[in-house]
């Protein structure tokens, strides 16, 4: 375990006016996405794609890292350098998502835990000769009548930590996501409730597991109200409660927070984001790490046609800049400076 490189990878990811781009979808969830835009998914058609994203002049600006999936992180780049290696050159630190996905926990409603655990330790050493420094892992916890129940919450948190071990352990730094998803009729109250808990216990399993607070990032979820809630809470207020958890259970030690979009449009994700950023005082740098809310402009604008490469690009682009202002709470600023 280099400490001293956990240290420095931890501090790039959550730097300044940058962020982290997710475009670790596995080849499944890559499939419905380019479905939306009817483009035939080939391993040809994702590398293509995600060069498109990566080789954008300037995003280097506001991208701190990549989150990769594992066919990308052994694909070449434009410049025929392995993709790893092209983004570092970028001083963009590449990530790998290391969960194997989603199964059903017996004796629960179809409540979910993450599998891959087993050969994590082995390959955690070749994503980190590929080039990788961080790694990422998604629990993913649904509000409904009567969940999550104690033994999701218990089971995910395990294997957040488990997972959070091994990768420090490799000097990788571990993203850990405990995602509350956005899908369901529930209130902002209680994602705010639901959220705390699955915070509470994530952190509780880090200690159980002696992961390092110092050498870890948090990927969560805001507070937000369910997609079909009658009540949509509004911009401050997501602001407010998503704060108000976090101070709670996330320690002032560890060097950031990242947020996942989770299926908010993408603005909503930029001004939540800039809310919560242009709070004074807060103990940690937050920041975004977001797939949907950075990718639906450009995917929608390339539709695979290479003669739309360039304009996909500048999409990108404009998201990942606003979002950059959004880390700093500039965005609002900009917004308004723009419509004067
Ligand atoms: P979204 O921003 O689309 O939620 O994706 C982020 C992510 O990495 C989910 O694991």
């Amino acid at each position: 375990m280099d400490k001293n490189l956990l240290s420095k990878t931890a501090a790039a990811m959550v730097a300044k006016g940058k962020g982290v781009l997710a475009a670790d979808e596995s080849s499944g969830t890559c499939e419905k996405r380019f479905k939306t835009v009817d483009v035939e998914c080939t391993e040809e058609t994702r590398r293509t794609y995600r060069n498109l994203l990566f080789s954008a002049a300037g995003v280097e600006q506001y991208l701190s890292g990549v989150i990769l999936f594992d066919e990308t992180a052994r694909q070449k780049a434009v410049d025929g350098k392995q993709i790893p290696q092209y983004l570092a050159g970028k001083g963009i630190v590449p990530g790998i998502k290391v969960d194997k996905g989603l199964v059903n926990i017996p004796f629960t409603r179809e409540e979910k835990v993450t599998e891959g655990l087993d050969g994590l330790q082995k390959r955690m050493k070749e994503y980190f000769d590929l080039g990788c420094r961080f790694a990422k892992w998604r629990a993913v916890i649904t509000i409904g009548a009567d969940i999550p129940t104690h033994t999701c919450l218990y089971a995910n948190a395990h294997a957040l930590a488990r997972y959070a071990a091994i990768c420090q352990e490799a000097s990788i730094v571990p993203m850990i996501e405990p995602e509350v998803l956005l899908e369901g009729s529930h209130t902002a109250e209680r994602c705010e409730e639901v959220t705390e808990a699955a915070l509470r216990a994530t952190y509780a399993a880090m200690s159980a597991y002696n992961v390092s607070i110092e050498h870890l990032i948090l990927k969560t979820s805001m507070v937000v109200s369910g997609k079909d809630c009658p009540r949509q809470a509004g911009v401050d207020e997501v602001a407010e409660r998503t704060l108000r958890v976090l101070r709670r259970t996330v320690p002032a030690a560890q060097p950031g927070i990242v947020f996942l979009s989770g299926g908010q449009s993408d603005e909503s994700a930029t001004a939540h984001l800039n809310a919560m950023a242009a709070t004074p005082g807060l103990p940690w740098p937050l920041t975004f790490s977001y797939s949907r809310a950075l990718q639906n402009a450009p995917l929608k604008t390339w539709r695979g046609q290479a003669g739309n490469a360039a304009a996909a690009q500048k999409a990108f682009h404009h998201r990942a800049r606003m979002n950059g202002l959004a880390a700093q709470g500039k965005w609002k600023a900009e917004l308004e400076r723009h419509a004067a």
